[in-house]
């Protein structure tokens, strides 16, 4: 049977090369730039006939990614890839999950039909599930989640000595039980109120004493960095000099890397959006998710 073709979108070189190396497959090259008025011009350099195709897209910065991602997978179909699957270590737009108010769009679910009708199949590192209990509930197509937090886990065990886990919200207390499972550690959970895009307020009451431990602050995802910044300033107030904030999930809107960091804060995420904050390579989980379920690409498991 031929070999998978492995694609990058642009920005996704380093993860391509990662699982094409695990998975045994080729690196299939396409041509992508824009037009003088913004439009997208886009090229299969590889054959792609007769092949397993599976692109590599991370979905951070979303809107300018997803259409030219639609027309490399619709173009594929088109040169006759015999299936079209998608790796997008991190998921866009899973947070607006239902109409909060009259007339708003849902697009978790718009975004869902979008990516749905253009791909046979979807993995994805730790998807958003708040209100849907899983992808299956939005997606049409097979979909496949792994989960970063024993990564985050062991990167916490090798690095740092008696740690306290703390979750910023109710939200995040799935990935914060975990991590502190699988690291042996204690935890607690934060209450946070959010008034806005960028006012977040944090309460700390029910933490208690540190007794000096490092506390390490797990979330799935930093975007204006407004819920780190917070919980790190309460943190600080207790006498905790340099909080650690782990995220499955860099995003860093409003350069919020660089304002974690003037507060005096560690930051560490995962390799699903490329930063230079990431300690944890969830590309070996991605591979083994693709590579061991015979559904996906049937062309890795003959
Ligand atoms: C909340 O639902 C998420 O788990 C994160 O806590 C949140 O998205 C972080 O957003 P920001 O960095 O903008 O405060």
């Amino acid at each position: 049977m031929t070999a998978p073709v492995v694609v990058a979108m642009p920005g996704n070189d380093a993860m391509t090369q990662r699982l094409a190396q695990s998975l045994n497959a080729d690196i299939g090259r396409i041509e992508l730039r824009a037009f003088p008025d913004g439009e997208t011009y886009l090229r299969f350099l590889t054959d792609v006939s007769g092949r397993a195709l599976v692109m590599v897209c991370t979905l951070d910065h979303p809107n300018e990614k997803i259409l030219p991602l639609l027309f490399a997978a619709a173009t594929a179909r088109e040169l006759g890839a015999a299936s079209v699957g998608l790796i997008s270590p991190y998921l866009a737009y899973m947070r607006q999950d239902r109409r909060f108010k009259p007339g708003e769009a849902v697009t978790s679910r718009e975004v869902a039909r979008l990516l749905s009708n253009a791909f046979d199949w979807l993995v994805t590192v730790d998807p958003h599930l708040h209100r849907y209990g899983s992808l299956a509930d939005i997606y049409r197509i097979p979909t496949r989640v792994v989960h970063a937090a024993p990564l985050i886990s062991q990167w916490i065990r090798a690095h740092v000595p008696n740690p306290l886990i703390i979750g910023p919200d109710s939200e995040s207390e799935q990935w914060v039980s975990a991590v502190a499972r699988v690291a042996g550690a204690p935890y607690a959970v934060l209450e946070k109120v959010r008034r806005g895009d960028r006012d977040v307020e944090i309460s700390i009451e029910r933490l208690g004493h540190l007794d000096g431990r490092t506390p390490i602050l797990v979330d799935d995802m930093i975007s204006s960095g407004r819920t780190m910044l917070a919980a790190v300033r309460l943190l600080q107030e207790r006498e905790a000099t340099k909080p650690i904030c782990t995220a499955v999930h860099g995003l860093f809107a409003d350069r919020s890397d660089v304002l974690l960091a003037q507060a005096g804060a560690r930051v560490v995420t995962s390799n699903s959006i490329p930063h230079e904050t990431n300690d944890v390579d969830v590309g070996e989980i991605l591979a083994n998710a693709i590579g061991k379920d015979a559904r996906l690409v049937p062309e890795l498991n003959p």
